[in-house]
């Protein structure tokens, strides 16, 4: 493997568990407050307006690969955007994302509209299309979207939450209601997927964050199926499909029967026991520790080795185990990437994990 390579092509070849001359890397909510950049824009417009006005959110998704040089550019947006299509009230604080009119009632899930996003969020679309202009070097691009459970836990809740207790009161008290709001979100983002794909995103990441706050039954009853269900109906053998659930140790096996090609871990599993565990039917991302990018240069790099050791060096895309932290230094974020690059040569210098391949 190895000269020539295109970005595109090492991250759909690390998808698919196909050999790659070193991994491909990102980095989960890589576009954000830690840049000054992103901080310089975001003083003169609000996040929703960044993420609705594509001349910005392009502007903002090549700032990490202008900076840190990344091998895949995420659209710049928000889980949410759809939900607020669909009806929902969003609002965005300094204290995270608020739904001013939480949905707890049958009349409010039937109320939901299950949008086009072709008129419903034509921004979003745009900001892929012109991105895809701009990318003429072949990076690809990344869509995503949220997961059902993971949109019902803001929709019920009102806003980021601890204990999900609401939402979880309704799932064990009510739960046709809750399917009946999960079947609408599944059907929602389903449409918005499919159109991200149609307007040029190479791979698709499925955001189940929250999934992981869910015992493993529940995990089966309530977010599974619709991940399931979602995923099935994107044509993966084009642009293949990453899902992400934060604390998904206890589901690992489980997670990795919903059709996704890449698992996308958090921290707290060692990337070498969840490897042993799925085998390598999948891609595994991950899954540095986000706060270790908050210490020492020198342990950042240390952390990048042994994760990619672990990783394999095939089917494996080297990313952090949840959103890089507002409070992160920029030549941390720059040096965990640089260590994918010079993994050949580390390799090389008596490092034997490319052999392998
Ligand atoms: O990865 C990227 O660079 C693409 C952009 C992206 C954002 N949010 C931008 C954002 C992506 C992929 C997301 C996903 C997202 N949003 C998730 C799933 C992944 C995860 O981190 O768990 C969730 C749960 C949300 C909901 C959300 N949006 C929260 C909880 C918050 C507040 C917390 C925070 O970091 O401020 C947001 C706001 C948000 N989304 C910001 C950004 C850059 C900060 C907004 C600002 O500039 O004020």
């Amino acid at each position: 493997m190895g000269e020539g390579i295109s970005n595109r092509d090492r991250l759909l070849r690390a998808c698919r568990r196909q050999p790659v001359d070193r991994p491909p890397v990102w980095l989960m909510r890589q576009a954000g407050r830690y840049l000054e950049e992103y901080r310089q824009l975001r003083a003169r417009a609000s996040f929703l307006q960044l993420c609705q006005t594509p001349d910005l959110a392009v502007e903002v998704s090549l700032q990490p690969y202008r900076i840190l040089d990344v091998d895949a550019v995420i659209l710049f947006s928000d889980i949410l955007i759809p939900v607020q299509a669909m009806g929902g009230v969003l609002l965005f604080t300094e204290h995270g994302p608020r739904i001013t009119e939480p949905v707890r009632t049958m009349e409010q899930v039937e109320a939901l509209a299950i949008p086009d996003p072709v008129e419903s969020t034509p921004y979003v679309l745009e900001t892929i299309r012109r991105l895809r202009r701009e990318l003429q070097d072949g990076v690809p691009i990344i869509g995503f979207a949220g997961a059902p459970w993971t949109l019902a836990t803001y929709l019920v809740e009102g806003g980021t939450s601890r204990h999900f207790a609401v939402v979880k009161s309704l799932a064990y008290s009510h739960p046709s209601l809750l399917h009946r709001l999960l079947g609408k979100l599944a059907q929602t983002i389903t449409l918005f997927l499919q159109a991200q794909i149609e307007a040029g995103a190479d791979v698709v990441q499925l955001f189940d964050t929250w999934a992981g706050e869910l015992s493993a039954d529940a995990y089966e009853e309530f977010a599974l199926p619709y991940q399931r269900q979602i995923i099935e109906s994107l044509p993966r053998e084009r642009v293949p499909a990453i899902l992400y659930i934060n604390g998904c140790a206890h589901i690992l096996e489980k997670m990795a029967r919903s059709g996704a090609d890449v698992l996308s871990i958090d921290w707290r599993l060692d990337l070498a026991e969840a490897r042993r565990r799925v085998g390598d039917r999948l891609a595994l991302q991950g899954n540095v520790d986000p706060g270790v990018l908050l210490g020492a240069r020198e342990r950042v790099e240390q952390v990048a080795r042994e994760t990619l050791s672990k990783g394999g060096g095939v089917g494996h895309i080297l990313n952090l185990g949840h959103g890089i932290l507002p409070q992160t230094p920029v030549e941390n974020a720059r040096a965990l990437v640089d260590v994918a690059k010079r993994w050949t040569r580390d390799a090389e210098s008596g490092n034997d994990v490319m052999s392998r391949t």
